[in-house]
């Protein structure tokens, strides 16, 4: 059988990103430019020159991808473009380059959800995943927990009620004035040291529903009342409170919907501990991607894109952006 092969564009927040994947499998490039140090000096991102960035970079990303996959133009099956959730106007760069591109090749055009993205990142290594599974998206804006019945059939269970958890990670960092981005510095700090801390869980019984906001005011009261006085096990204790709290609620939620497995994903699972625990403690089989594919990139756009494609999910040249898109929509 021929393979199919299709072009990836994320520019949904600060990575401009492009990647050429066979099969929804098989990533044959992937490449990010990340604008993180552009951002670093604002403490967060500026959205204004966010898009600025993407207008700069998109078009030598996409050719590099191209480039790097040892692919020609002629060789394309498909463009698979993430439409939301996001900033409007990064997502407009991606989402009018992919229109364009699908226009002058007269290819057939997929919008992704960025949100059903990362858990497709799942499907780019590893042993292919089982339905019906359950999936925790981790990432800076979201906290989802959605039980994934087949291909394109998503049921949010639960959600953040305030903070996500990468944006817990964040602030966290802030607190503790380890830089930005605050998630990767937040869990290698914790790696030094030790959980000496309590720190609140929220458990939200009878729900999936998260909430981070409780935990990181009190390590802004600990820090305001001068009791931190060793910044690593702060880091520890912190960490170790939303992974608990993640991983017991991911574990109950996949006995209850008796899923075959679970598929962590999103910016967060790239957490050392998250990894560890959710894996040591699940009584079914976790599918987890390699950090790099963690985070925001175009090979998991593509790998969706394709199951997309093949369910015949096509959109035409008045596809639009759509920031505040949810996990099942
Ligand atoms: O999925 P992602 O790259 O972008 C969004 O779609 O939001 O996730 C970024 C988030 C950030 O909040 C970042 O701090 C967090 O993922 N993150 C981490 C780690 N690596 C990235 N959080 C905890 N531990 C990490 N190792
Ligand atoms: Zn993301």
């Amino acid at each position: 059988m021929v393979a199919v092969i299709v072009l990836g564009i994320e520019t949904s927040c600060d990575e401009t990103a492009a990647a050429v994947v066979s099969d929804g499998r098989h990533v044959l490039s992937n490449i990010v430019s990340s604008q993180v140090e552009i951002h670093a000096r604002y403490g967060g991102i500026v959205p204004e020159v966010a898009s600025r960035q993407h207008i700069l970079s998109i078009v030598p990303v996409i050719q590099q991808a191209l480039d790097r996959s040892g692919q020609s133009w002629n060789e394309i099956d498909g463009v698979a473009v993430t439409c939301g959730p996001g900033l409007a106007g990064s997502l407009l760069v991606g989402l009018n380059t992919a229109k364009a591109i699908a226009f002058a090749r007269h290819l057939p055009l997929t919008g992704v959800n960025h949100l059903q993205a990362h858990i497709y990142a799942n499907w780019l290594s590893g042993p292919v995943p089982l339905f019906p599974a359950l999936c925790l998206v981790v990432s800076g804006g979201h906290t989802d927990m959605v039980y994934m019945k087949t291909h394109g059939d998503y049921n949010l269970l639960g959600q953040t009620r305030d903070d996500a958890a990468g944006e817990a990670f964040d602030k966290a960092a802030r607190i503790l004035g380890l830089g930005y981005p605050g998630g990767p510095a937040v869990d290698r700090a914790a790696e030094e040291g030790e959980h000496r801390f309590d720190l609140p869980r929220a458990w939200l019984r009878g729900t999936y529903d998260f909430s981070f906001s409780g935990l990181k005011t009190a390590l802004m009261r600990l820090k305001e009342s001068g009791q931190i006085n060793n910044v690593y096990d702060a880091a520890a204790s912190f960490r170790l409170a939303v992974v608990d709290v993640l991983v017991r609620k991911t574990i109950n939620a996949a006995r209850k919907y008796r899923a075959v497995n679970i598929l962590l994903s999103g910016g967060v699972a790239a957490n050392h501990l998250l990894r560890q625990r959710l894996t040591s403690l699940s009584p079914i089989p976790v599918i987890m991607p390699p950090p790099s594919l963690c985070t925001d990139n175009a090979a998991m756009v593509a790998s969706c894109g394709f199951y997309q494609l093949k369910e015949g999910l096509l959109h035409d040249l008045d596809l639009d952006v759509c920031p505040s898109l949810n996990l099942a929509s």
